[in-house]
């Protein structure tokens, strides 16, 4: 049989729509290529996907950035798309927007995600303030981990595994059993055991500052651990100022750092104004306030303002210090808005290139060279493709 990568470049004349000669034909070589890839793949219905995007703004702007810089696409395959409701996949909005949660700045090759328990963490293009508020208005992440040889992406209501790999030119492209859902808000964190904390940030008017936050780390205790720590406390877990400094001396506020962040040690400023310190050995990443330590039991936790890092105690330090944690959050803040760039290789990772090179998410315009992938090239190029395909049924 003939390879369909062939045949489609025979067929690359016909793509004619363009106006400029130079720039089209390259960015319609691009495009069949890509959509070639992606149909060899047997990711159908992802390229049907990326087609229909190409005619929305946002997506127009992810597409035309393609070709420029790395990229890492978790590419769902057709029986994980078929399994998404028609009322979402109708809809171009949603759509694009659970698809930029499948498009990673930087190339990660299989071989290069983190080994359990590590993480390795990826920035996404879903920066839809609808779905996402982190600092200075990052784009979301995604959680991997190599778990005995498979790749895994974390934080997923089903067990999302990689099942193959591919590149194409500067995309890797990662096939994968499950279409990825985005991270919810705190209080919607059903699975993560942490009903007793939800439920004392309500009772001491901390739930609605903590979800109207831009970027938060939360080392949140374990309903065990919350339970047990508020009946040893006895009479004074009713004392609402005491309880709301414990609680804030969990929470770092303007920041939102990854396991992959906290790995080293890090000597941070809660949002009581506290100190808290992390540092992790051979038996794991420990966290302190005070005279209080506990023990991550689960890390990276995606919330849709920041991450939260299950603990197995409580920091029972009931000190806060409004000042320090007013200027702790004005610098935090500050230093995140200096980083403009998005990351270009794994989030956190010491040595990484961070923010190495300038970022064209947003904008869909063209800088010089940009070869500018209208929706117009993405049809043509999957005309290309449909006519292929009934030539081959031909022969
Ligand atoms: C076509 O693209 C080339 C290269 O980017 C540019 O120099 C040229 O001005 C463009 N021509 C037209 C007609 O837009
Ligand atoms: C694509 O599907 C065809 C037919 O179902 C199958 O023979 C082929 O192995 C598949 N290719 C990949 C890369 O999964
Ligand atoms: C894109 O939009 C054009 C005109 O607005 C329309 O004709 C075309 O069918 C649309 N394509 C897709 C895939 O939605
Ligand atoms: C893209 O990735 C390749 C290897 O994966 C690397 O050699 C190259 O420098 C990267 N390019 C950019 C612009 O980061
Ligand atoms: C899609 O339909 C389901 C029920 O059929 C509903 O729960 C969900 O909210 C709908 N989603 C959208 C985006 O309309
Ligand atoms: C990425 O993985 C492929 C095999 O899947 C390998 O051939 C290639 O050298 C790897 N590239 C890097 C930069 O590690
Ligand atoms: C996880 O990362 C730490 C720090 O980089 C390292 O010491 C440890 O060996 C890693 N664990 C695994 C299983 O790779
Ligand atoms: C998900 O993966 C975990 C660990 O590999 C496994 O224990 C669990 O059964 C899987 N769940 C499903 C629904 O496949
Ligand atoms: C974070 O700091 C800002 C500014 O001081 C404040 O408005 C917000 O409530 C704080 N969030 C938390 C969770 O403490
Ligand atoms: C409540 O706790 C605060 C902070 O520890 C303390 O200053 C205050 O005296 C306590 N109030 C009562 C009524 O115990
Ligand atoms: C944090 O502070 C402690 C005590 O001041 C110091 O020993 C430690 O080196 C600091 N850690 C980092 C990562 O700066
Ligand atoms: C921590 O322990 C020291 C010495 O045991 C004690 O003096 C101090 O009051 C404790 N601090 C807190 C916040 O409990």
């Amino acid at each position: 049989m003939r390879s369909p990568r062939f045949a489609l470049l025979a067929l690359l004349p016909a793509l004619s729509l363009a106006q400029n000669a130079t720039n089209s034909s390259s960015a319609a070589s691009y495009v069949a290529g890509l959509l070639g890839a992606l149909q060899s793949l047997n990711l159908t219905m992802l390229e049907q996907a990326a087609v229909s995007l190409a005619n929305t703004t946002t997506g127009a702007a992810l597409l035309a950035a393609l070709p420029e810089g790395n990229k890492t696409i978790f590419a769902p395959n057709d029986a994980a798309f078929s399994m998404v409701p028609a009322n979402i996949t109708s809809n171009l909005a949603e759509l694009g927007d659970i698809l930029m949660y499948h498009f990673v700045s930087g190339a990660f090759n299989a071989t290069q995600f983190a080994m359990s328990p590590n993480h390795t963490i990826m920035r996404t293009f879903l920066n839809d303030s609808a779905l996402v508020q982190l600092e200075a208005n990052k784009s979301q992440v995604l959680v991997a981990e190599n778990m005995g040889g498979e790749v895994m992406l974390l934080n997923q209501p089903q067990n999302v595994t990689v099942l193959s790999s591919a590149t194409y030119e500067n995309l890797v492209i990662h096939v994968i059993d499950n279409v990825l859902s985005v991270p919810p808000a705190l209080t919607d964190l059903t699975t993560a055991n942490i009903s007793a904390l939800l439920s004392a940030a309500e009772s001491t008017n901390l739930a609605d500052p903590v979800i109207a936050s831009h970027g938060l780390t939360i080392f949140a205790p374990t309903d065990m651990a919350l339970t047990g720590a508020l009946s040893a406390l006895g009479e004074a877990a009713t004392n609402l100022t005491l309880i709301q400094a414990v609680l804030g001396n969990h929470i770092v506020n303007g920041t939102t750092l990854y396991s992959s962040s906290l790995m080293s040690g890090s000597n941070l400023t809660s949002a009581s104004g506290e100190p808290l310190m992390t540092m992790s050995n051979s038996s794991g990443m420990f966290v302190m306030s005070a005279n209080s330590t506990a023990k991550v039991v689960q890390s990276d936790i995606l919330i849709e303002n920041g991450v939260v890092h299950l603990i197995d105690g409580v920091l029972l330090n009931p000190m806060s210090d409004p000042s320090a944690a007013a200027s702790a959050y004005s610098m935090a803040t500050g230093a995140a808005a200096t980083q403009t760039a998005m990351e270009t290789g794994a989030v956190g990772a010491t040595g990484a290139a961070a923010g190495a090179s300038p970022s064209s998410s947003g904008s869909g315009s063209s800088g010089s060279g940009a070869m500018g992938l209208t929706a117009g090239v993405w049809s043509a190029g999957l005309a290309a493709i449909g006519a292929l395909a009934g030539a081959m049924l031909l022969l």
